[in-house]
């Protein structure tokens, strides 16, 4: 297709009824869809139950995090993957008719489950069939759906051209809905900011069925869905992309130091030149334990790593000049062009470029489960903090557990903390991930990993941002609060949570959501409130 339709019908949606007469819910929400839908023939085909024999396979086609494919974890009472607007229109409508949750999935990689795990009765919108990238080469832009991934946007583009881009994350399995959603980084973010920074328009679904786009959502409400996290405002349906340019050829380095090779030494000189260097280099230091089971014991390795878009000899002299003290030598670069990159930073290697369209492709990593948290660092951490940082790596409780430090500076500091939701901008030296994985047969121990993992966590929280202490919406965490369990979100427990991942574009996010869903129908457990809400 072209792009998408606008079909604005005036699709509107009856008054909620509240009473529901028959016994099960869910049988009065399957008959209110094959009578809602114009289309019921098409419907029941995308229709799944516990029943149907693929129920299982579709809802785990995309569970991205096995600590949430329990037994114990909460399932869809069905599971629907749309092929056209009418059929989640007509989803939204018998919902809140009969009073289920919608979450909407795209990638399915949230860290914490929520486009497919709730504790209350919900359906599950798996937008699969939405996946359409459509590539204007001429007028640099493309128009994508939200259940398109990563992977599948950048093949697209390099078909068409090795020399346009588009900023956004390494591993391609992530979702463009979720991960558009929450703002959204990648190897160009110092060069071109987030992703949602070069997003010029969107098609929106709302809670009344209304398809929106741009023009008829307003300014606020494009504001919001561009960062302001997923699963509050409506349904993306598509997003419209500014294409970026890259040079034909781009430089790739990876150097890993072990402690006795001065790793920490190093990674503390990093803070201080890494957001300073110019803004074509992006540059990361991962803290990695690796297995080395022969003698029982762990090693930690740091990596070093850059994308720079440009040649070798270049980017050699340039960090010469910057940081001689890690010794980038030209056998340690090795150019390539952009969509190569895509693979070289995913880690995957002898593969053709077709792997960016496989779907079910497992990123090597991440472990099959895990819990993973976020800090941001405004002052470089002292050598003594990263020490003890090591030391806790090394900690015999966790096999597989990754520290990531991403440096910010370039554009990122010339974006206004207001330009979208998305607020740690000028003043961040750089954000750290925290990650520990596990095995699947291994969840029956998760607790542990998970309270390793939060022992770490306060443990720098006198070398981080404070007050609030600042996290990426995208790295999602329930830890740092969640909304009111009950039949409303009070904005003073949401803030809590809220100013973390938006600071004051929270309160901006809550105006928008009070006017374009103000009986909260789009809800979870880290959801933006509506300022006055009553709903069930
Ligand atoms: C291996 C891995 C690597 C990652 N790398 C990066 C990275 O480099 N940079 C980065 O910024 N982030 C990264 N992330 C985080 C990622 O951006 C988020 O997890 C993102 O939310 C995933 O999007 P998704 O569509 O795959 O997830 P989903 O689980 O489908 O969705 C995430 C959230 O958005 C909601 N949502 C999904 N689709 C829609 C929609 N169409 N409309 C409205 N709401 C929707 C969901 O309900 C859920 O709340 C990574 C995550 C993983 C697991
Ligand atoms: C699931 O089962 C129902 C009832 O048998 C059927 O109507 C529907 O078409 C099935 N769904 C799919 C996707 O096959
Ligand atoms: C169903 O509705 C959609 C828009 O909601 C419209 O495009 C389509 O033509 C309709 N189909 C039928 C069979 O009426
Ligand atoms: C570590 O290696 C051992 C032996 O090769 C293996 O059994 C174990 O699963 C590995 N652990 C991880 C986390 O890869
Ligand atoms: C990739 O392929 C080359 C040659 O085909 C081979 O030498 C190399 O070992 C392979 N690497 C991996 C990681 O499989
Ligand atoms: C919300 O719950 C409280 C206590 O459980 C109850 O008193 C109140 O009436 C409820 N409000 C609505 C709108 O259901």
């Amino acid at each position: 297709m072209k792009s998408p339709h606008f079909s604005m019908l005036p699709l509107v949606f009856a008054a909620l009824f509240s009473l529901s007469w028959a016994t099960s819910p869910h049988d009065d929400f399957l008959r209110c869809l094959s009578l809602r839908s114009n289309d019921s023939s098409s419907i029941s085909k995308v229709i799944y139950t516990p029943i149907n024999s693929s129920y299982s396979s579709v809802l785990e086609s995309t569970i991205r995090n096995l600590r949430f494919s329990t037994r114990d974890t909460p399932k869809p009472l069905v599971i629907v993957t749309p092929l056209s607007t009418s059929h989640i229109q007509a989803t939204i409508y018998c919902s809140r008719r009969h009073g289920l949750q919608i979450r909407t999935r795209s990638g399915g990689h949230d860290f914490e489950g929520l486009s497919y795990v709730s504790k209350v009765p919900f359906i599950v919108i798996d937008l699969v069939n939405f996946r359409s990238v459509d590539v204007d080469v001429e007028n640099k832009v493309a128009w994508v759906q939200s259940g398109a991934v990563l992977g599948e946007l950048y093949y697209r583009i390099a078909e068409r051209s090795r020399t346009l881009a588009f900023p956004a994350g390494t591993c391609h399995t992530v979702g463009t809905g979720g991960y558009f959603t929450g703002g959204g980084y990648g190897l160009l973010f110092r060069k071109y900011g987030l992703a949602v920074d070069n997003i010029v328009d969107a098609q929106l679904i709302d809670v009344n069925g209304r398809i929106l786009d741009r023009k008829s959502m307003g300014e606020d409400l494009f504001w919001a869905i561009r960062g302001g996290g997923g699963g509050s405002f409506g349904i993306v349906l598509a997003w419209k992309l500014n294409l970026v340019s890259v040079p034909a050829t781009v430089t790739a380095f990876t150097v890993t130091k072990t402690l006795e090779q001065n790793a920490i030494k190093l990674i503390h000189r990093w803070q201080y030149i890494a957001h300073e260097l110019p803004d074509g280099i992006y540059s990361a230091v991962s803290l990695n334990t690796v297995n080395s089971s022969q003698d029982g014991k762990k090693t930690i390795l740091a990596s070093f790593s850059s994308l720079f878009l440009g040649g070798t000899d270049e980017l050699v002299s340039l960090m010469q000049e910057r940081f001689p003290e890690l010794g980038l030598v030209k056998e340690d670069c090795i150019e390539m062009s952009w969509i190569e990159s895509i693979l070289y930073f995913g880690q995957i290697q002898n593969e053709s470029l077709e792997i960016l369209l496989d779907r079910t492709f497992r990123s090597p990593l991440t472990s099959p489960s895990y819990k993973a948290k976020s800090d941001y660092v405004k002052e470089p951490i002292p050598e003594i903090g990263l020490r003890g940082l090591w030391s806790r790596l090394s900690e015999a409780e966790v096999e597989y557990a990754i520290v990531g430090f991403f440096a910010y500076g370039g554009t990122m500091d010339e974006i206004p903390e207001t330009a979208t939701p998305f607020p740690h901008r000028a003043g961040n030296l750089y954000k750290i991930l925290y990650s520990v994985g596990w095995q699947e047969e291994d969840n029956i121990n998760s607790e542990r990993y998970i309270s390793w993992i939060r022992t770490l966590y306060s443990y720098m929280s006198s070398f981080v941002s404070k007050s609030p202490r600042e996290a990426y919406i995208n790295y999602r965490d329930l830890d740092i609060g969640t909304n009111k369990k009950g039949n409303y979100t009070s904005y003073a427990q949401a803030s809590v949570w809220g100013r973390k991942y938006f600071k004051n574009n929270f309160d901006r996010l809550v105006r928008v959501k009070t006017m374009i869903d103000p009986d909260n129908f789009f809800r979870h457990e880290q959801s933006i409130p509506p300022l006055i809400s009553s709903r069930k």
